[in-house]
């Protein structure tokens, strides 16, 4: 097994100013918590070595005959090859300054930037606080939003269902992984790529909570899914 550590960057001013979208900086709490991430985050990847390949034909082969697995065995086997140059492919963000700045500490581990990982598109929304929309589109607020959060999009933005969308071929990429994987990104595409791990009904994804300033472990075994949750402050 090999962990895929989620999180969201550290609090954005536009954070405290109750802002959504926007590509801002940090918050003096946001400053803190991209330390004290690079500190967990430096001494959670060195303690976990890398899966090897052997080990998952080995667990592949005992954990069950059927046709899939052994296709699941081919497959492993071909990508061989490949896991010695997708290994060290351990830190992802979005293209946004929040996520990049908070991954800006953490050192010794290549980086990688994904426009899939970033937030929720919030269209004319972008960089108005919830009060602002209830205020100027009640109607697409109170009415559609709330109504069906799921499928709501915003006016020239994205909904829950495109994000997760957009989002398959990062869970492609997590899936094919042999290491450990930092994913740095927002609180919408977190929903999204928790609940695939979690096995999260669809309907549930945009009101699951994903708190700032904590990381969510999801260890991928044989026998399932395991989760822990690391809150590095409040
Ligand atoms: O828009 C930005 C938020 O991270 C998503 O929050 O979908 O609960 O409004 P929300």
């Amino acid at each position: 097994p090999r962990p895929i550590l989620l999180t969201r960057h550290g609090e954005s001013q536009d954070n405290v100013r109750g802002r959504i979208g926007g590509d801002a900086a940090l918050s003096e709490a946001g400053e803190l918590y991209k330390k004290k991430l690079a500190n967990f985050v430096g001494k959670r990847l060195k303690s976990e070595r890398a899966a090897s390949v052997r080990f998952f034909i080995y667990i592949d082969s005992i954990s069950s005959l059927c046709s899939l697995n052994l296709l699941r065995l081919w497959v492993f086997g071909r990508e061989g090859k490949r896991k010695r140059k997708t290994k060290n492919k351990k830190i992802w963000t979005s293209t946004l300054q929040r996520t990049i700045l908070t991954a800006s500490p953490i050192v010794g581990f290549p980086k990688i930037q994904w426009r899939a990982l970033d937030e929720i598109n919030a269209g004319v929304c972008d960089g108005m606080t919830y009060e602002e929309i209830k205020k100027n589109m009640p109607e697409e607020y109170d009415r559609s939003r709330k109504k069906d959060k799921l499928r709501y999009r915003y006016p020239r933005g994205e909904s829950y269902l495109d994000v997760i969308q957009r989002l398959e071929p990062v869970i492609i990429e997590l899936e094919r992984q042999r290491a450990p994987v930092v994913v740095i990104s927002h609180q919408a595409v977190l929903r999204a790529l928790y609940a695939y791990f979690a096995d999260r009904p669809l309907q549930e994804i945009p009101h699951i909570e994903v708190p700032l300033h904590t990381i969510i472990e999801i260890q991928m075994g044989v026998t399932g899914v395991q989760e822990k949750r690391y809150k590095l402050m409040d």
